[in-house]
């Protein structure tokens, strides 16, 4: 029996990701006997349900068993953060005994501990794990393209004494990617007197101390980038890692309600093949009232059917900053007469819609969206052609990529730095995903990315062999 612990950091999107390769190491491995757990932090404030989630993987995979570690006492003053970044580092590093304890007592109940997959916000386990000699291993849930630039953020930080966000559009060159504005880094990494930015530093430079790091992400999917990493241009003072792209690893269970088809997969159901635009943001991503009603303008006039998922504004009363948002109140938020007007061609729904079978529905066209790595793979995978629209984290950086590399996505433009984008603008992007020739040609390759994205997760194909080898590496 081969132990493996798993420890993905706090967040819905963040455990499901670990969970599912977790279950895909089993799936693919039967012959090997293994043994799966699962870290669970408290986290200090709601990123999304996972107890229902937690409750079916126990209940159908019993090769996976879930440790939750308590939270830290006393509990942290949210107040005192300045971002979400720095107050999850703070409750890493104040979980980490927890994690000590959890390791001992998993590979003394059990067998030695063979690896110990860690997500890359969780590095303070990395240096305990180091010191336990235990094989740990990153899950890198972002691109290929996003760990060339995490790996080469020493010397990039090495290069220049001023903060990305002063630096504006100077162009960073990263070695097999396209130019980067500094404005575009994400956002954590925009202020160097910030403890978020330390903090991913320090992630930075421990990414090459493992024992290797394994990528959502598939080899077809941006080859010139993984060339460029597995060649070891990204780390300049030392060996580069061994890379296992393993993806496209798409959550098989997006469904929070678990019991009926949700009401906007019936209503897509009404839809003609390939006429309506979904629009959603990710479960963070929240917009202005004003950007709201320009979203509602650009909608109506541009006359396509649309799939609108909308969420409050975020709020100003500091002491709910972390607090999940209430349900959206439409009426006040959207133009007056708009869910009226616009009734027959779109539906708006609150909050959540099942991800995965929304883009995998005959009738979506195309996907407005934030640019969150899991909703491009979902959108590749769907073969949906993207229009870009990033709001936080890497997604300005994602943004770019798409665009640039591997041109899967239009651009939406804002009017100007971190303005508003304005309803014209909506309009405009709404119909060209829809009926244009530059729809038509990023649509003709995200269906290429498709079928690669089939190919390298089918028996032999690159994902399952880096599988392979990932497994192979405990057994020695
Ligand atoms: C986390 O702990 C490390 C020591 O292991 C320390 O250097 C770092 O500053 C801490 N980070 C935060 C955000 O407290
Ligand atoms: C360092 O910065 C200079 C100018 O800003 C640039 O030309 C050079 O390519 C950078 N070097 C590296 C290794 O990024
Ligand atoms: C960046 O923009 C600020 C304000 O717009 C300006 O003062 C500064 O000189 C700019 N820096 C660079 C490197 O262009
Ligand atoms: C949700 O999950 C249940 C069972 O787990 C399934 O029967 C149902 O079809 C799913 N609904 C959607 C909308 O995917």
């Amino acid at each position: 029996m081969e132990t493996i612990v798993l420890y993905p950091s706090p967040g819905r999107g963040h455990l499901i990701s670990m969970v599912e390769l977790g279950k895909l190491i089993l799936n693919h491995h039967p012959s090997l006997s293994i043994s799966i757990h699962i870290l669970v932090t408290t986290p200090p404030i709601h990123l999304g349900s996972t107890a229902p989630y937690i409750a079916s993987v126990s209940a159908t995979t019993p090769s996976i068993t879930f440790h939750h570690l308590p939270s830290p006492s006393p509990p942290l003053d949210l107040t005192s953060f300045p971002s979400l970044e720095a107050l999850l580092f703070e409750h890493l590093n104040l979980t980490n005994p927890h994690v000590h304890h959890s390791l001992l007592s998993i590979s003394q109940s059990s067998s030695p501990i063979r690896a110990f997959i860690i997500d890359a916000f969780c590095t303070t386990a990395l240096k305990l794990s180091i010191s336990l000699q235990i094989p740990t291993y990153y899950f890198f849930t972002s691109s290929t393209s996003c760990l060339a630039l995490f790996l080469y953020l020493q010397t990039i930080h090495k290069n220049t004494t001023k903060s990305f966000k002063d630096l504006n559009t100077t162009l960073l060159h990263v070695p097999g990617l396209p130019p980067i504005p500094a404005s575009h880094m994400p956002d954590p990494t925009l202020d160097r007197t910030k403890g978020s930015y330390s903090s991913l530093l320090d992630s930075s430079s421990h990414l090459p101390k493992s024992a290797g790091i394994i990528v959502n992400s598939f080899d077809s999917l941006e080859p010139r980038i993984l060339e460029a990493v597995s060649d070891g241009l990204c780390v300049l003072d030392g060996p580069t890692p061994p890379i296992f792209c393993i993806g496209p690893l798409i959550a098989s269970n997006n469904n929070r309600s678990g019991c009926e088809v949700h009401q906007c997969l019936k209503w897509l159901d009404t839809q003609p093949s390939k006429s309506v635009v979904y629009l959603c943001f990710g479960s963070l991503g929240l917009f202005s009232k004003d950007q709201l009603k320009e979203i509602a303008v650009g909608l109506e006039r541009s006359g396509q059917r649309f799939l609108w998922v909308v969420r409050s504004p975020p709020t100003q009363d500091q002491s709910k900053y972390f607090s999940p948002p209430p349900d959206p109140d439409l009426d006040s938020l959207l133009p007056d007469g708009f869910l009226d007007r616009t009734k027959e061609r779109g539906l708006v729904v609150k909050q959540w819609v099942p991800q995965v079978a929304v883009l995998g529905h005959e009738a979506v066209v195309g996907f407005v969206t934030h640019c969150g790595w899991n909703s491009v793979l979902e959108s590749v995978c769907a073969g949906v052609p993207m229009v870009a629209w990033p709001l936080y984290a890497e997604q300005r950086f994602n943004k770019i990529m798409l665009m640039e590399e591997l041109k899967l996505a239009l651009p939406i433009n804002e009017a100007e730095e971190r303005g508003l984008v304005s309803a014209a603008e909506v309009e405009k992007r709404v119909r060209e995903v829809v009926d244009s020739s530059e729809g038509k040609s990023v649509r003709e390759r995200v269906m290429a990315k498709k079928e690669e994205a089939v190919l390298a997760t089918s028996d032999g194909g690159s994902s399952r062999i880096a599988l392979a080898k990932l497994v192979q590496s405990w057994e020695k």
